[in-house]
Order: C-alpha cells, then sequence, then structure tokens
C-alpha cells in the first residue's frame, strides 16, 4: 500500500520542478524550493517558467495543494522526511562538474534536520558525491543515525520529461541503507505497484497497473555510473549514427535507410540513431566530459569518450560547410534559421547546435532571420537581435527573402510545413535540412535545391551539382 510522503525537492528548473509536480500527481506533500525569489513568486502566482509537455495541466492541478513553493529551504527541510536535490550541475573549466550548488545547499540542510531524513542526489553528479554529501552533513555536526543519502538519477527528457517520469523505463536507487531504500520504495510505490495507473485521470504511456515500472536497488557508486553511462552511450549512438552519415555521403547512400536497416536489430534498437547536427542540451555534452574526468581521476584512460565529442564537434562544422558549398559565399546572404532550442519540444537552448550554427553563420558576415516556436526568449539572451540577427514571429516571415531556409531543430512544425508557401517567400528555393525532417524526392519534386545529412543533395535540373 502507498502513503504520502513529505518532500522538499530543493531547485525548480527543468528537472526539480518537473520532479516536484510528479511526486505531487502520485500522491505526495511537496514542497518545491528554489533561492530564486522572482521564479518563486511566478510559480506561486500561477505561472510556468518553462516550457515542458503537461507541465502546465500538471501546476494547475496540484499548485498550493500537493505541491507548494517556497524560499525558506530551512523551513522545507524542517518539515520534510524527503529531499530531493535538484539544482544545477554545470561544466567547469576542466570537464568536471560543477559542484559548489550541491555542496552549497547541503550545507543549509545539514543545519535545518531535526529527524531522520533521507537526502536524494537527482542532479547528475560524479560517483562519490553521494559520499561526499555524507561527509559534509557529518562535518557539520549532523549524527549519521540521523540521516542516510541516497542517489536517484534522473533521466528525464526535456520536453517528455513528465511521461519520462510517470511513465519511466527504470527508476534506479543508489543506497546502502536498507532503511532509506524502503523510504525510496514507498515515494515510488505508485509507479512500481501500479496504482496510479489504474486512476482515471492518469497520464497514458508505457505502463498499465498490470505492467508497472521498474525500480532498481544499487550500490550509490552503481547508481552514479549508471547515470553517467546510460547519457555517455546515448550519446554514442548519436555520434556514432553521424560518423556513418558522413561516410553515406561519399558513396551516395541514405542514413535515412541504413538507420532504419540497422536500428530494426533489436540488440541494436531504432532509437537515438537519428543524424542531424549533432546533439547539445545541458547533458549530454556536459556528462560526457564529466564522465571523461571521473575516469580520468581513476586512471582509466576512457578515449572512446574523446570520440563521441570529437564527432559531435564535427558534425557542426560539417553542416557550415554544407552551406558554404550550396551557397559559394556568405557575406550578405540572407538565412532563415529555423530553430534555436537544442532540440524539438522545448525552450531549452543551452549547448544547442543551432546557436553555435547560427554564431558561426553571423561571423561569416551571413544575415540571419530565426524562428522557433518557443525558444526565441532564451536565445535573445545569447544571441541579441541586431541589424544581422534578426526573429521572426513564424517560419514563413524567417522565409521571406531569403536565399536559403536552413533547418537546424527537429521541431514537429518544421516536419509540416506548406513547403509551396515557403518556397513562394524565397529568393531561391535552397533548403539546407541539418535534421533530415523531409524525404529528398519531396523536396526535389517541388523544385527545391536540398542539402541534408548523410543523404545524396538533389539540385533542381537548370542547376548543376556544385563543385566540392
Ligand atoms: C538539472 C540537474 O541539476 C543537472 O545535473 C542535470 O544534468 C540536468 O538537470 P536543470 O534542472 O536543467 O538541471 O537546471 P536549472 O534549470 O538550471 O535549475 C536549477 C534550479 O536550481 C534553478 O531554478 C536555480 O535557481 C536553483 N538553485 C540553484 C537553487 O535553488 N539553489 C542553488 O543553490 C542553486
Ligand atoms: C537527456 C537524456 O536523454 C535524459 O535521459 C536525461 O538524462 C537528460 O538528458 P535531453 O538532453 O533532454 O535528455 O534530450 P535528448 O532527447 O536525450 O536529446 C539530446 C540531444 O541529442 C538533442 O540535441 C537531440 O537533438 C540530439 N539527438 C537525439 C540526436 O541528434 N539524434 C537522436 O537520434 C536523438
Amino acid at each position: 500500500m502507498s502513503s504520502s510522503v513529505s518532500i522538499c525537492v530543493v531547485g525548480s528548473g527543468y528537472v526539480g520542478l518537473v520532479a516536484a509536480v510528479c511526486f505531487a500527481e502520485i500522491g505526495h506533500r511537496v514542497t518545491c524550493v528554489d533561492n530564486d525569489e522572482s521564479k518563486i513568486k511566478m510559480l506561486r502566482k500561477g505561472g510556468v517558467p518553462i516550457f515542458e509537455r503537461h507541465l502546465p495541466e500538471l501546476l494547475e492541478r496540484h499548485r498550493g495543494q500537493g505541491v507548494v513553493f517556497s524560499s525558506d529551504l530551512h523551513g522545507a527541510v524542517e518539515q520534510s522526511e524527503t529531499i530531493f536535490i535538484a539544482v544545477g550541475t554545470p561544466q567547469g573549466d576542466s570537464g568536471a562538474a560543477d559542484l559548489s550548488y550541491v555542496e552549497g545547499v547541503v550545507s543549509e540542510i545539514a543545519r535545518s534536520i531535526r529527524s531522520y531524513t533521507v537526502i536524494v542526489e537527482k542532479s547528475t553528479v560524479p560517483v562519490y558525491t553521494n559520499d561526499w554529501i555524507r561527509r559534509v552533513l557529518c562535518r557539520f555536526g549532523v549524527d549519521p543515525a540521523n540521516f542516510d543519502v541516497v542517489s536517484n538519477p534522473e533521466f528525464l527528457r526535456e520536453g517528455s520529461a513528465i511521461g519520462d517520469f510517470l511513465h519511466p523505463d527504470r527508476i534506479v536507487v543508489g543506497t546502502s541503507s536498507p532503511r532509506a531504500a524502503d523510504v525510496l520504495r514507498r515515494i515510488y510505490e505508485p509507479l512500481t505497484g501500479g496504482s496510479y495507473y489504474a486512476q482515471p485521470d492518469a497520464l497514458a504511456g508505457q505502463h498499465t497497473a498490470q505492467h508497472p515500472a521498474p525500480l532498481l536497488v544499487t550500490s550509490p557508486q552503481s547508481a552514479e555510473l549508471i547515470k553517467h553511462a546510460s547519457n555517455a552511450f546515448l550519446a554514442l549512438k548519436i555520434s556514432f549514427i553521424n560518423a556513418v552519415a558522413t561516410l553515406a555521403e561519399t558513396v551516395d547512400a541514405d542514413i535515412e535507410e541504413i538507420a532504419a536497416g540497422v536500428g530494426l536489430d533489436h540488440r541494436i534498437g531504432r532509437e537515438f540513431l537519428r543524424a542531424g547536427l549533432g546533439y547539445g542540451g545541458s547533458c549530454f555534452p556536459k556528462d560526457v566530459a564529466a564522465f571523461h574526468w571521473v575516469a580520468q581521476q581513476q586512471g582509466v584512460h576512457f578515449r572512446l569518450l574523446e570520440e563521441i565529442r570529437g564527432i559531435n564537434e564535427s558534425q557542426k562544422e560539417h553542416f557550415f560547410n554544407k552551406v558554404v558549398s550550396a551557397l559559394w559565399t556568405l557575406r550578405g546572404k540572407r538565412l532563415a534559421a529555423l530553430g534555436l532550442a537544442f532540440k524539438g519540444g522545448t525552450d531549452d537552448v543551452r549547448e544547442s547546435p543551432a546557436i553555435d550554427t547560427i554564431r558561426r553563420l553571423l561571423q561569416a558576415g551571413a544575415l540571419v532571420t530565426a524562428f522557433d516556436p518557443a525558444a526565441t526568449e532564451n536565445a535573445k539572451k545569447l544571441l541579441p537581435a541586431s541589424e544581422n540577427m534578426k526573429y521572426a514571429a513564424d517560419l514563413y516571415e524567417a522565409a521571406r527573402g531569403a536565399d536559403a531556409v536552413l533547418i537546424l531543430t527537429d521541431w514537429k512544425e518544421f516536419g509540416a510545413i506548406d513547403l509551396e508557401r515557403l518556397r513562394a517567400q524565397m529568393r531561391f528555393p535552397i533548403v539546407i535540412d541539418g535534421r533530415n525532417l523531409y524525404p529528398a524526392d519531396q523536396m526535389e519534386g517541388l523544385g527545391f535545391s536540398y542539402v541534408s545529412m548523410g543523404r545524396p543533395a538533389v539540385y533542381p535540373v537548370h542547376e548543376k551539382q556544385p563543385v566540392r
């Protein structure tokens, strides 16, 4: 039987906010704390600070009831059985994750613990962070009998984070304490026992009451490595298919056909084999670097991780070269950039390949007009509007008078463009697609020059293929 647990989630970002509303959704009492007062004010007033599917509905359902928002960490810790830490762990100069926010939060928690409390590390952290948290708590004088530390990594994709939380492939609980493991089992019981899926208003997904979510208890170090290894493996799949895509181009093969043929082998799987501009976001680039750093610290030369990163970097250059080979010179050329977010379905521009590509184009003297369904405001902080950098209200406006349209993010709406309307807006019908959203023959049939990733470029009959 499940019972309600009082939970404090520290951090109300992409991970913390999603975790907080989802814990409320499965019946717990949650206080979500953030040291950014303006964010807390906004959340209390009914605002939704990030673009994330299902988040507005769940906030609407639980705000002020199952989940309350506060900037008082001390008060929240005092009244919670379990504290989830979900503050940022950005990449430091050495490639290692910067854990200073985590340490800061832990030292504050130390001052507020009154009775047995489980501290759960949810942010992505290097191996032995669990141990460090324990040591910091002891240094601040907390009685070891009064707490346990658990590593419970998140596997939440932005854009589908709520679905990933409520229908997880697995829940990993890393702890050496049976007592703490039981608390975590109690928290996730609605998902692992299936009672959540039996509710009429449950979010539909891969699990049902008969086939609930699996939970795996491991050592803390294993849980920490599971997180890094999972993200590094997914990044590996992307870099692998991108390397094959580059090879495919040289022999006029089609990477979409190759990915389908390779992915149908169930040992490999079809997911994360989409060739394109490479991976970005707040996790993969940072986690591959942090995992490499962790290995190095232990004297292990995990060179494969360097290669994953290297291939990812070269993808952006490869795309840039495609733009040059389609347009010859870039100075003064008007380019429409479709997409700013690091992937479709999010407003997040952290480590976005789209932003990186636009920077290169601007440096080469191009005039860029960008459109993104959700990420424009965030992008403007990195690429302020100027004479050369403009933002459009929709994609057709971005394409008006353009020498070429570049597809940089795999938003669903960019795969469903009214292509005739698009072509009518453009100066020349040239589309350079970094996300392979269209079949080449469809584009050819509509008279576009169409250049994509890992597939033969098509040009209208009157245009000769440019010299590489
Ligand atoms: C998370 C994880 O922390 C990271 O390790 C993981 O790999 C990706 O997801 P994310 O939720 O994306 O990060 O970060 P962000 O959106 O920056 O949110 C962090 C929140 O913590 C912010 O709202 C920030 O104000 C808050 N914060 C930060 C605190 O409340 N206290 C602090 O000391 C530091
Ligand atoms: C990732 C993890 O997937 C998730 O489990 C969690 O650990 C947080 O980090 P996220 O960064 O939100 O999630 O997005 P994800 O869907 O994994 O995509 C990451 C990047 O890879 C994006 O830039 C995306 O465009 C790119 N990608 C993904 C590809 O280029 N090809 C693919 O086939 C899949």
